[in-house]
C-alpha cells in the first residue's frame, strides 16, 4: 500500500470505532466490562475482561427498593453496564422504579433506548408524547396501569410515570441499551450548567424573565 492509502485505512478504522456509538450486536458470548486494562482485550469501546477470568458474579446484581423520601416521591434504581459489567455489548438494561403515594418520575427521555415497563405493585398513570408532527400537535398516549400491566415507551420520546394509587407503587423497566441515558426535561432546560440565557428561555416558553428565574431556582 502507498503511504496515503495507509493513512486512509487508518482514518476509516478510527472513524468506524467512533461511529459504533449505538449498542452493537455482540460478536462473542459476552464481553464483561473491566477497568483494569492488564486483564483485558479492547472491543467496542470498552475493555472486555479476559474470559478466563470471568465469574458468575460478573452477571449478577442484587437491588433493593429505592429511597422515595425526596421532593418527587420516587426513586429509580438503574442496572446498566455501569452497575452490572456483564451487560457490556448486550444492548439491554433494567431499572427498578419505586413510588411513594403521589410519587412522580417527571417527564424525561432515554436518548438510546426503548423502555418496556411492568407494574409489580400499585397503580401508575403513565404516558409518552410523540415527536413534532408535520402539522398539528404532539400526541399524548397515556394510560392508567395496574399490577401486571405492561406499557412501552418508544426510544427517545418524552414520558412520565405518576403514582395515582393510595399506597406505594413498584415497577420494573427493561431498556434496549446497556447505557440508555436519561434527559430529565425540566432539569435539562432550567437547571443546566451554565444556565441557558433567560432571553432564550423567556422567548421559547413565551413567559417573562422573572418566571424563568423562578423556574431556574427550582432546579439549581
Ligand atoms: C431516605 O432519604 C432520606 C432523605 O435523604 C433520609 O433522611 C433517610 O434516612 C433515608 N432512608 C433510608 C432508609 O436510607
Amino acid at each position: 500500500m502507498t503511504r496515503i492509502a495507509c493513512f486512509i485505512v487508518a482514518f476509516l478504522a478510527l472513524a468506524s470505532s467512533f461511529a459504533s456509538a449505538y449498542d452493537p450486536s455482540p460478536l462473542q458470548d459476552f464481553c464483561v466490562a473491566v477497568d483494569d486494562a492488564k486483564s483485558a482485550v479492547f472491543v467496542n469501546g470498552k475493555f472486555c475482561k479476559d474470559p478466563k477470568l470471568v465469574v458468575a458474579d460478573d452477571f449478577f446484581k442484587h437491588i433493593e427498593a429505592g429511597n422515595t423520601s425526596n421532593i418527587f416521591g420516587s426513586a429509580v434504581t438503574p442496572v446498566t453496564v455501569n452497575e452490572l459489567f456483564g451487560l457490556n455489548t448486550l444492548g439491554i438494561s433494567l431499572a427498578r422504579l419505586d413510588f411513594a403515594p403521589k410519587g412522580l418520575i417527571p417527564p424525561h427521555t432515554h436518548p438510546r433506548g426503548t423502555e418496556i415497563l411492568t407494574v409489580i405493585e400499585g397503580t401508575l398513570y403513565v404516558g409518552f408524547v410523540t415527536s413534532n408532527p408535520a402539522n398539528g400537535k404532539n400526541r399524548l398516549f397515556a394510560k392508567v396501569l395496574n399490577k401486571g400491566d405492561v406499557f412501552v415507551f418508544p426510544i427517545g420520546l418524552p414520558h412520565f410515570q405518576f403514582n395515582v394509587g393510595y399506597g406505594n407503587a413498584v415497577a420494573i423497566s427493561g431498556i434496549s441499551s446497556q447505557n440508555p441515558g436519561v434527559i430529565t426535561i425540566a432539569n435539562a432546560v432550567f437547571g443546566s450548567n451554565p444556565p441557558i440565557s433567560d432571553e432564550v428561555l423567556a422567548k421559547a416558553f413565551q413567559v417573562d424573565k422573572n418566571t424563568i428565574k423562578y423556574l431556574e431556582k427550582q432546579f439549581s
